[in-house]
């Protein structure tokens, strides 16, 4: 894990209050994995503890990255206001992310994503498909207009979507939309990031799934496990006591881990 200040290649408003930004400096080569993150300080000077936005993508070649992210506060909104050429104080990558190292050719893989949870799933969704696995996006979303990149995803593999307005694709959750892609086959690998109810809902249907993992959310303050700000506890644990950090020993996790 190492710091910088990178610099802003693009900043782009993709979606009603959700922006796509990308960076650009060094510490690119140190990120190899999808679904880690990275911890922003807001160029703003009374908030001083860093904001984690998942990595949405990463290109080693030009030496970029790519993180999406929803305005719901004060620094999220200050972040939107910076443009092309202002530079941002940036640490990482943090967190452990998804394992694809055991997914093989024409393995079929269930991506289930809600919301501002699917970022970290697009360069997953890439890496999977460079092992050559048929992969499938569940993607639920409030309604229409907030739903991004869905060329992206498309270009990825098979792609369904859920809204809770039914606005676009089916009426309702993801939940759904995976009733309907268990019965073609059931997945070699699934991968979940999004509202705890999503993450719920995928651990009640692959708990014994020796593949299933569900990236995990909570408020964090120093990203290293040191303050203990964002523990978890764990599922088979009699004496209630143990416990594990979401920033450094997750943010992904099997499913039958940790409690929801
Ligand atoms: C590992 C990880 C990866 C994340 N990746 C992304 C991402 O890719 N894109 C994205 O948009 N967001 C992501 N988040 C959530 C993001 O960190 C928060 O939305 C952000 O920190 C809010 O900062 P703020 O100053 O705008 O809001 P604040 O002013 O601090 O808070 C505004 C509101 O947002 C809520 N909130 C703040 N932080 C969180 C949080 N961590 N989880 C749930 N609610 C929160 C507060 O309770 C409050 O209601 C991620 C969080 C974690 C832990
Ligand atoms: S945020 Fe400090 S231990 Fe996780």
């Amino acid at each position: 894990m190492k710091q910088e200040m990178m610099t802003i290649i693009s900043q782009i408003k993709i979606a009603p209050k959700i922006f796509e930004l990308i960076l650009k400096g060094k510490l690119v080569k140190e990120m190899k994995t999808p679904g880690q993150f990275l911890h922003i300080k807001v160029p703003q000077a009374d908030l001083l503890l860093r904001r984690p936005i998942s990595l949405a993508s990463i290109d080693q070649k030009k030496e970029t990255c790519t993180v999406i992210y929803r305005v719901e506060g004060v620094g999220t909104e200050s972040l939107s206001l910076l443009k092309k050429n202002d530079f941002l104080d940036v640490m990482g990558p943090l967190g452990n992310g998804f394992d694809t190292a055991f997914v093989k050719p024409n393995d079929r893989v269930f991506i289930i994503g809600g919301g501002i949870g699917v970022p970290p799933l697009y360069q997953l969704s890439k890496e999977l498909k460079q092992r050559q696995a048929k992969v499938v996006h569940l993607l639920g979303f409030a309604k229409k207009e907030v739903i991004f990149y869905e060329e992206e995803f498309r270009a990825l593999g098979e792609t369904y979507y859920s809204t809770d307005d039914g606005s676009y694709g089916i009426l309702g959750h993801a939940g759904n939309l995976l009733v309907k892609a268990r019965k073609v086959g059931e997945p070699s690998a699934v991968y979940a990031c999004g509202s705890n109810g999503l993450l719920k809902m995928v651990e009640q249907n692959f708990s014994t799934h020796p593949h299933a993992y569900l990236s995990l959310e909570a408020r964090m303050a120093c990203g290293m496990g040191a303050c203990y700000a964002c523990v978890c506890h764990l599922q088979k644990d009699e004496t209630g006591t143990k416990s594990k950090k979401i920033c450094d020993e997750g943010p992904v996790f099997p499913t039958g881990e940790v409690i929801l």
